[in-house]
């Protein structure tokens, strides 16, 4: 009921206004790659030009007027703004133009729904649909009480709303609740991967710049792709053995937006809670896209909105092939490396990203010796797990002395899984040496 979303194919009149008070104007290209992406069908684009939204109607009696026409000529069955509107506006478009008038954050919802796979996901768009219903109805209420004066006037549209809103207040109970489940379990998977201490790389970047292409590519596996905004809604996660690091896992997550409203990045905050968690971000980028720098830009001002701007990154250009240019790698002034050119697609260059991906793990690999008591079985059972043992050898008192080898966050990780210090597990006896940036723990005596 609540939940009706515009079919395929729908005949949809755009309006775009450019208002003077606004300062981050969103663009209208990418608001009809928007509309297409929701399976609608632009037939015509109204623009406009006010100092502020009009009140009552957003876009002022005469653009109305023109609006109106549109619809009237293209018998259209949609009116789509890019815009917000308050849900009075929206409501006195619907009366006047006689269609069904969505905002820009319904027709990024509408979106949402339409791409969400697993079921946390489409929990998470079924909550952010539901608050963002309920205001609309709440506004709704009081819009009728103040007509009616506050008097005790009981019509039928009047119990109509009181029971939607408690339809929508039990749902968004239901759908917290077991959105609150799957999130448990989730971070159970999440603790089980940590205390495993596979290290963890997660492609980001912005809409349509090509992760699903590439986490394909890399794993050799089937996620949904397609030239459609957000085709990924959840993060999917994969094992992939990269040479002289081992295994490690590989997430990829929800494609970024510039302006993505605030209650909508809280709803889709847990699917980038993998980022937040990782070791290393690959920020692939649409290296063809002419709007490229300031999708760099925006998907680093999210990044740093969900904390995850300490995080080491490497960019990733894909889409070389539009370009007609060879892969490479860039590197900074101390031969680290930041960049990499290539083609998800037709696979150019993809050779470079996992022999990049080893150096920038590897850079951060620790080589050392420990010593563990018979009681600390449960840690010697998770170094094995993760392939960090190169020997071992057994004491008389139950205990025994490992080398190992492993990327310093997993050690890291490791520790504070097991509730243990470094010292405890080192000696006092022993040194980090620092050799061609590994790290080395060698015995002083
Ligand atoms: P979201 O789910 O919206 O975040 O998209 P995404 O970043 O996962 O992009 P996806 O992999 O779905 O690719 C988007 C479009 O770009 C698809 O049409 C791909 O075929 C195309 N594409 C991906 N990589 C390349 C490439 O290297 N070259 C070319 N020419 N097209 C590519």
């Amino acid at each position: 009921m609540f939940f009706d979303r515009p079919e395929s194919g729908e005949c949809a009149v755009l309006v775009h206004l450019n208002l003077s008070i606004e300062t981050d104007r969103e663009d209208p290209r990418e608001f009809e790659e928007l509309v297409l992406s929701a399976g609608g069908d632009p037939v015509a684009f109204v623009f406009g030009q006010r100092h502020a939204p009009h009140p009552h109607s957003f876009v002022g009696a005469g653009k109305l007027e023109e609006v109106a026409e549109q619809v009237r000529l293209h018998r259209a069955e949609v009116v789509l703004f890019n815009h917000t509107l308050s849900p009075g506006q929206q409501r006195n478009l619907e009366k006047a133009l006689q269609c069904r008038v969505t905002d820009r954050i319904g027709l990024i919802l509408d979106i949402f729904a339409q791409r969400a796979r697993t079921h946390e996901g489409k929990l998470q768009v079924e909550l952010a649909q539901l608050q963002h219903a309920s205001t609309r109805l709440v506004h709704g209420w009081t819009h009728l009480e103040r007509q009616k004066g506050g008097i005790g006037l009981r019509g039928p549209g009047e119990t109509q709303l009181e029971s939607d809103r408690r339809l929508i207040r039990a749902r968004i109970k239901t759908v917290t609740g077991r959105l609150e489940k799957v999130e448990k379990q989730r971070e159970l998977g999440r603790r089980s991967r940590r205390r495993a201490a596979l290290p963890c790389l997660c492609l980001v970047g912005y809409t349509n710049a090509g992760k699903s292409t590439l986490f394909n590519a890399l794993t050799a596996s089937r996620v949904y792709v397609a030239d459609q905004l957000f085709a990924t809604l959840d993060p999917t996660l994969r094992h992939l053995d990269v040479a002289n690091c081992g295994p490690v896992v590989l997430a990829d997550t929800v494609g970024f937006i510039r302006h993505l409203p605030h209650k909508l990045v809280e709803a889709f905050r847990a699917t980038l809670a993998e980022t937040t968690n990782a070791d290393l971000l690959l920020h692939v980028i649409d290296v063809a896209s002419t709007e490229r720098f300031e999708q760099i830009a925006q998907v680093e001002e999210v990044l740093t909105e969900i904390g995850a701007q300490h995080i080491p990154r490497l960019e990733v250009f894909n889409k070389l092939d539009l370009l007609a240019q060879s892969p490479r790698v860039d590197r900074d002034e101390n031969g680290r490396p930041v960049r990499v050119w290539l083609s998800a697609q037709s696979g150019a260059g993809l050779e470079l990203l996992p022999r990049v991906i080893a150096e920038l793990l590897g850079s951060e690999m620790l080589q050392l010796q420990v010593r563990l008591t018979p009681a600390q079985g449960s840690l010697r059972a998770h170094l094995y797990q993760f392939g960090a043992v190169l020997q071992e050898c057994h004491g008389d008192d139950g205990g025994s002395t490992l080398q190992l080898r492993l990327p310093r966050s997993a050690w890291r990780r490791l520790l504070a899984s097991e509730g243990v210090t470094e010292e405890q597990l080192v000696g006092a006896n022993q040194s980090y040496n620092v050799l061609n940036s590994h790290v080395v723990y060698a015995d002083r005596q």
